[in-house]
């Protein structure tokens, strides 16, 4: 019999091309990709699901899948799948881990450098038609060669972004559950990395755990001279406190790809010129989202042949 799958977003052809293969794809055909009532109608007799970040595949859709045997999410976060309702009925879960680190890594340091050199800012000024010409003093930025870059999360993409910053001539500190075999790095409790580091760069997953890591308190205790770079999930910050921060100078700047509540953004934040804001483009290059995509069907194909998958959660 055929397996019939079912495809939540476009996905680029020649990879289609691949999922077509391996068996008869049910896709969405509207605008954007597929809402939810419509996945919890058409999952029941599927046998693979090829979905993304913005499908959240709950107990419901989990449940309703009877024939599913593989979930596919293109992305290497995996919070929008109740994981744990999938392996409770034995279904196999895969993401995009390592395709997307050096795309992922580059951005963070496109949020770094743009906001310590205030690129955004200057922008918008010369846009608005306000630059008046060159002067010692105009729009100085802050320096990053010498000081100390914190990444919480030390994985695939904290340690890209970390190699980065060792070309940058910045000292790497890290917080993660294990320290790492990394002899170039200082692995330090998270609240030392934050009452330290001129950068403080996000990359853990979104946990219970994580939820709210950078909270008012955790704000606080950074230096106020420190910038927050936030490229892993929205939620990891309470962006209410972090537009306080922002507002009153607790810390100088923060770089943001990632939202509470993609694709809103707290309004506060939209008025403030000490924060560079992206609509999450973190792995948005067209290698990297073709690599992502490819890594999902592989994994589809692989597991619809009896296989094990590639990259299981
Ligand atoms: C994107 O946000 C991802 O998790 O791959």
């Amino acid at each position: 019999m055929t397996p019939s799958i079912l495809l939540t977003i476009k996905i680029p052809s020649s990879v289609l091309a691949t999922l077509q293969a391996a068996g008869e794809v049910e896709q969405h055909h509207g605008e954007g990709d597929m809402p939810p009532e419509e996945i919890l109608a058409r999952i029941g007799g599927r046998q693979a699901l090829v979905c993304t970040i913005t499908n959240r595949i709950d107990k419901a859709i989990i449940q309703a899948g009877t024939d599913l045997r593989v979930i596919a999410n293109i992305a290497v976060g995996h919070n929008n799948i109740d994981v744990a309702a999938a392996r409770e009925r034995g279904i196999l879960v895969t993401n995009t881990p390592g395709v997307l680190t050096e795309a992922t890594a580059d951005l963070t340091w496109a949020l770094v450098l743009g906001i310590t050199r205030r690129v955004g800012e200057g922008e918008r000024l010369l846009r608005r038609g306000e630059w008046k010409g060159w002067t010692l003093q105009f729009m100085l930025g802050s320096e990053i060669r010498g000081k100390q870059l914190g990444i919480v999360g030390y994985g695939r993409i904290g340690q890209a972004v970390a190699a980065r910053g060792r070309a940058f001539g910045m000292r790497i500190a890290y917080a993660s559950r294990a320290p790492q075999n990394d002899p170039e790095a200082e692995h330090m409790p998270l609240d030392r990395l934050l009452a330290t580091s001129d950068i403080v760069s996000l990359h853990v997953p979104l946990t219970d755990e994580t939820r709210h890591l950078i909270d008012q308190p955790a704000l606080a205790r950074m230096k106020r001279s420190a910038y927050l770079i936030n490229t892993s999930r929205g939620p990891v910050v309470d962006e209410k406190a972090l537009a306080w921060a922002l507002k009153t100078n607790i810390i100088s700047g923060a770089g943001l790809d990632v939202f509470e509540q993609e694709p809103k953004v707290e309004p506060e934040l939209l008025t403030l010129e000490n924060v560079m804001l992206l609509p999450h483009l973190g792995s948005g290059t067209v290698e990297t989202r073709t690599a992502m995509a490819d890594l999902a069907v592989r994994n589809v194909v692989a597991v619809l042949s009896g296989q094990p998958p590639l990259t299981p959660v």
